[in-house]
C-alpha cells in the first residue's frame, strides 16, 4: 500500500473522520441547542456508496485509520452494511464514536461488520445528571452498551468526558476510579468553545493539568502511550487496569501532529475542526467526475491544511465551531 501523504508542515496524514449523518438522538447541553436544529435535506447527504467510493480513492494515499462520527452515526440506517462496505477497502483501524444508546442491540453485528472498536460518550455517571446534560437520555441504555461491546471484543473500550465547571466536576475522580478495575480507556477532554451551546464561558473549561493534579491523588500516574498517535495524552495510575486520557485542545493543542482530515455529512472535506475551509468532494461526485479528478480535491484538501488553529485559553471565544453535533467532535 502507498504511504501518507504528509502536508506542507510535514504531518503525516492517515486518518480520516467521516460524520454519516448530522442528527442525533440526543441534545447534550455542551454540543448543540436545546431547540430544533435544521438537518441536512435526505438527498444533501453522503450516500453508502459515495462514503465508500471516497475512503477508496483515499486509500490510494496510504489513509490508515477510519472513524465513523455524526450526529449520532447509529442512528443511521443499515450501518452495518456501510461498516463492512468501509472495512472491505482494507482499512486497519476502524473506529466509532457513539452516546451508547442505540449501541447493545448493534454490538455484535458490528463486530462482525469489521467494525474494530468504539468510543463511547459519558458525562456523568449519575442517571438524573445524565438526564439533565442530554436533556432526556437514558443512562442504562449506555451502561448496557458498554456491556455488550465489552463483550463483543469492540475493545479497548473509551469513554469520553467533557468535564464543565460547576455540571460534572465533581465526578472527575469517580470517573479515574473506573479505570482501577475496569480496563477502559476514560478520556477527559477540554471543554471546547461551540457557539450552539451558548455554555461555554472562560472558567468552565477545565484544563487537563488541573485534572490530571486532582487524579494524582488517588496513585501513582505513570506515563502510558497507547499506540502512540491522537490528540490523547495517556497515563495509568499504578497498579490500575485500564487508562486515563487527557485531551487538551485549549492548554496544549495538537496541531503539530495533526493527522486527520473530516469528511462531513454533507460531502465536504474540512481539513481542520476549526476552520471554516471545505472542499465540496460531493458535487464533483455527483456531477461524474473521474477517479483523478477526486483524487485531486483530497490532495487539495491536504494542501489547504492549516498550520494549526488559534483557539487557545487567552482568546478562546464562543464562536470557534457553529455546531458540534454536526460534525462529531
Ligand atoms: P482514538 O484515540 O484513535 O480512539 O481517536 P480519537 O481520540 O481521535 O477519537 P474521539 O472521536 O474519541 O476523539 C475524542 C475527542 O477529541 C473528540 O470528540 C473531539 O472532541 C476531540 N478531538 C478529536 N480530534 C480533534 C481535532 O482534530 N481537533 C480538536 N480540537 N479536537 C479533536
Ligand atoms: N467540547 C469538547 N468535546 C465535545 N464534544 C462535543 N462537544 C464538545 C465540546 N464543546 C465531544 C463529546 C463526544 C464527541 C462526539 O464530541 O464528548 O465524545
Amino acid at each position: 500500500m502507498n504511504h501518507p501523504i504528509k502536508d506542507r508542515f510535514d504531518r503525516r496524514i492517515d486518518y480520516l473522520r467521516i460524520s454519516i449523518t448530522d442528527k442525533c438522538n440526543l441534545k447534550c447541553l455542551y454540543c448543540r441547542p436545546p431547540k430544533k436544529i435544521k438537518y441536512f435535506a435526505e438527498d444533501q447527504v453522503l450516500k453508502d456508496g459515495e462514503i465508500v467510493k471516497i475512503v477508496q480513492i483515499v486509500r490510494r494515499h496510504g489513509l490508515r485509520k477510519v472513524r465513523i462520527t455524526g450526529g449520532e452515526p447509529l442512528v443511521r440506517k443499515n450501518i452495518t452494511d456501510l461498516i463492512a462496505s468501509i472495512k472491505r477497502t482494507g482499512i486497519r483501524d476502524l473506529s466509532l464514536t457513539t452516546n451508547g444508546i442505540k449501541l447493545s442491540k448493534q454490538a455484535r453485528a458490528l463486530k462482525e461488520a469489521g467494525l474494530d472498536r468504539v468510543n463511547i460518550s459519558l458525562d456523568t455517571l449519575k442517571s438524573d445528571k445524565y438526564k439533565m446534560i442530554t436533556r432526556g437520555g437514558d443512562i442504562r441504555l449506555v451502561w448496557k452498551s458498554i456491556e455488550e461491546a465489552e463483550r463483543a471484543g469492540l475493545t479497548p473500550i473509551k469513554i469520553n468526558m467533557v468535564p464543565i465547571r460547576g455540571i460534572n466536576d465533581d465526578e472527575v475522580l469517580d470517573f479515574a476510579s473506573l479505570t482501577i478495575k475496569n480496563n477502559f480507556h476514560i478520556r477527559f477532554i477540554e471543554f471546547m468553545p461551540a457557539t450552539c451551546s451558548g455554555l461555554w464561558k472562560k472558567d468552565t473549561c477545565i484544563k487537563s493539568s488541573d485534572i490530571l493534579k486532582s487524579i494524582s491523588t488517588l496513585g501513582k500516574l505513570e506515563q502510558f502511550e497507547f499506540r502512540g498517535k491522537g490528540p490523547s495524552r495517556n497515563y495509568r495510575i499504578k497498579g490500575a487496569s485500564g487508562v486515563i486520557g487527557v485531551i487538551s485542545p485549549l492548554s496544549d493543542h495538537f496541531c503539530n501532529y495533526c493527522n486527520r482530515l473530516r469528511l462531513t455529512a454533507n460531502g465536504k472535506i474540512r481539513p481542520c475542526l476549526f476552520s471554516k475551509k471545505e472542499v465540496d468532494i460531493m458535487t464533483a461526485l455527483r456531477s461524474g467526475a473521474s477517479d483523478e479528478e477526486l483524487e485531486q480535491l483530497f490532495l487539495h484538501a491536504i494542501e489547504i491544511k492549516p498550520q494549526g488553529h488559534s483557539l487557545n485559553e487567552e482568546n478562546a471565544s464562543s464562536s470557534h465551531i457553529d455546531t458540534m453535533s454536526k460534525i462529531g467532535g
